[in-house]
């Protein structure tokens, strides 16, 4: 870099001890292309210095060459690699850039604006401690400087500062600034912004960005680079109660046991009482050690592992807090959530939730609104689309450790993992615990499945007939029930047109109610299993991820995936109860095969098809399979 290289040819240490010293600041800057980012953004860097010598040489001709500034340096030009790549529709999620003035190193996070690039921005505002919102000064305050606020405010981010830009359009005007300065800050009342700055700034010729502008000699406030050299930031991470989510147990011989993670929040001291949220058992820290010895005290951010006095239960996911101020321990909380997957957000689905190191499973239920992020209104949903956020209650397996987002964001704040993909698929805030209307216990029953199962003389299990309508399922199943029932099998039929008349009669066919429809007949099935019975389902099921739930709720080896592999022209021509033709004269929407996904299954335990030998002869082939594996001797 230009001005230091001297420095760093000089005195190496010298440079890097200055450097370690310095603070840091992460910050993200919201506004399009339009509203002048790009050319902002290459001003801090340019102004800094922070730009390679040859990047500069490259600068210096590509303006004069394409540059839109005449003989000066287009600033935009230095982030125009990374535009044409988003035009390309290649995906960049949030681009970071560094620079670093005498005071301070900086990250800026820098995201496309547009609505459908609100799960990028939410994740670079994520880690910032300050957000710059760029306004045009020629159209004040827009929807997307609305939408831009919302989600800043939404991930965490309590300071902001207004730049309103292209002041050098507008005749540097008191007046207009001072308007839209208002209107921001009548606007950012309902957000929970602690401290709002506002300069109004020309990225172009450099007004107010490092400078005072003389242009604007009625101005004076702070610059936007003081603004940034002196916000102060992180204090609260280091107020809050300490909290410190156990990432390893770290046990090399019986006499040494140490917890190894990063303090999220808060400090610690040898000789601190320290609690176990999970099971409220305390002991004193008898030594923090770190990579580079052990420490007397240690403080949030600072990676470390601690000895205690005492042999307590503690693993992987627990998190250790102070006795006084402890974290919260439940199963359910309202959250706000905001979607980043292209498949939308079902409710009755089972996602894997992860908070720092703690993991466990939760379902979306009670999607109480979405936010529209333009105008902040509350709409009435059923789901979350890629990039929506909304307000609702999750529920998760089993208690977890965690604070109100607004108490402490690192660990209010948590992740949505696709369980067999592992796509990140949403992230969110969590609003306030919600307690069980009764304390729920798992009372222990004494006839268990063995002995249902001894006395009626059989191993159950579950044969899950899966495959488009008309298929053959049904018919299928029923001829396999009715051998087994020769056979002198205890066993039940459950029927997906029968079982909607009567216990799923609420649902219909859209995708959240089918996954609905699919978890509740997998809790009725391992119910039947457990009373001992072979139970046979047939359903469309037309999702491999609920299929794949069934499976992992019932023991191993219960669950019998059997698709039935019939061509859609097949069941089409068949078309028993007319509904294809319905189908596809658009009288009836949502139907599998036509405007509704089937998912083949992609590892069956058995396939069979229902078109090209007898019902009898296929069921006896999954008689003949039930037999290989031992359910009927
Ligand atoms: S699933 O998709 O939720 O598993 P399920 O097996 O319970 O479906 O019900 C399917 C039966 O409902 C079909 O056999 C058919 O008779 C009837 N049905 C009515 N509307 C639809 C539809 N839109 N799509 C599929 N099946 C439908």
């Amino acid at each position: 870099m230009a001005h230091i290289s001297e420095l760093i040819e000089k005195d190496i240490h010298a440079y890097l001890k200055k450097q370690e010293e310095k603070s840091f600041l992460r910050f993200i800057t919201c506004g399009s292309v339009d509203d002048g980012k790009s050319t902002l953004i290459g001003r801090l860097l340019w102004d800094s210095k922070m730009i390679f010598e040859d990047q500069l040489e490259a600068l210096k001709e590509d303006s004069k060459k394409v540059g839109t500034q005449g003989e000066n340096i287009d600033f935009a030009l230095l982030l125009d690699g990374l535009q044409a790549e988003r035009e390309q529709g290649i995906t960049i999620d949030v681009a970071y850039r560094y620079f670093s003035t005498e005071k301070r190193k900086y990250i800026v996070a820098d995201t496309p604006g547009h609505e459908q690039y609100t799960r990028n921005m939410a994740t670079g505002a994520s880690t910032a401690d300050v957000a710059v919102i760029l306004i045009d000064a020629r159209k004040g305050v827009l929807t997307q400087t609305r939408r831009h606020s919302y989600i800043v405010s939404f991930a965490g981010i309590k300071k902001v500062i207004l730049a309103v830009n292209k002041m050098d359009l507008v005749n540097y005007s008191k007046e207009v600034y001072e308007k839209i300065e208002s209107d921001y800050r009548d606007f950012c009342s309902s957000l929970d912004f602690d401290e709002i700055e506002s300069v109004p700034i020309s990225a172009l010729n450099g007004d107010n960005i490092i400078e005072h502008s003389y242009a604007m000699d009625w101005y004076h406030g702070t610059t936007l680079m003081g603004f940034l050299e002196t916000v102060e930031v992180s204090k609260k991470t280091l107020e809050n109660p300490f909290r410190m989510p156990v990432q390893l147990v770290n046990r090399p011989n019986l006499d040494f046991r140490g917890f190894c993670g990063t303090i999220e929040s808060g400090k610690i001291a040898v000789g601190d009482e320290i609690v176990v949220s999970s099971s409220g058992q305390t002991s004193k820290v008898k030594n923090i050690i770190t990579y580079d010895g052990n420490l007397e005290y240690a403080i949030a951010e600072q990676a470390i592992t601690l000895l205690l006095e005492d042999e307590i239960d503690i693993s992987r996911g627990d998190v250790l807090s102070e006795t006084k101020l402890q974290p919260i321990y439940e199963d359910q909380f309202q959250a706000k959530i905001v979607w980043m997957n292209e498949e939308p957000l079902l409710p009755s689905r089972s996602y894997l939730i992860k908070f720092g190191s703690q993991t466990a499973f939760a379902q979306i239920s009670d999607l109480k609104y979405k936010v529209n992020v333009n105008n902040l209104q509350h709409i009435s949903a059923k789901t979350l689309e890629l990039n929506e956020i909304g307000v609702c209650n999750v529920f998760v397996n089993r208690k977890v450790s965690f604070d109100a987002f607004s108490d402490n964001a690192g660990t209010g704040k948590f992740i949505l993992v696709d369980k067999y993909s592992n796509a990140t698929v949403g992230a969110g805030t969590i609003d306030f615990p919600l307690r069980r209307a009764s304390n729920l216990h798992w009372q222990k029953i004494d006839v268990n499945k063995k002995a249902h199962s001894n006395i009626k003389g059989q191993k159950p299990c579950l044969l899950w007939f899966t495959g488009l309508s008309g298929a053959g399922k049904s018919t299928i199943a029923n001829m396999v029930e009715k051998k087994l029932h020769l056979l002198g099998k205890h066993t039940y039929l459950l029927d997906g047109d029968n079982v909607r008349q009567g216990l799923n009669k609420d649902l219909g066919f859209t995708k959240a109610d089918r996954v609905e429809n699919i978890r509740r007949i997998a809790e009725v099935s391992k119910l039947f299993v457990d009373a001992g019975i072979i139970t046979l389902a047939a359903f469309i099921s037309p999702y491999r991820y609920e299929r794949r739930e069934i499976r992992e709720l019932l023991d191993d080896g219960e669950f019998i995936e059997i698709f039935i592999d019939t061509p859609l022209s097949v069941c089409e021509e068949r078309d028993v109860k007319g509904l294809y033709k319905k189908a596809r004269t658009g009288e009836l929407k949502n139907f599998t095969g036509i405007d509704s996904d089937y998912e083949r299954p992609a590892n069956p335990d058995i396939v069979v098809n229902g078109y090209s030998t007898t019902p009898e002869s296929t069921a006896e082939k999954i008689i003949d399979e039930l037999k290989n594996r031992g359910f009927l001797v």
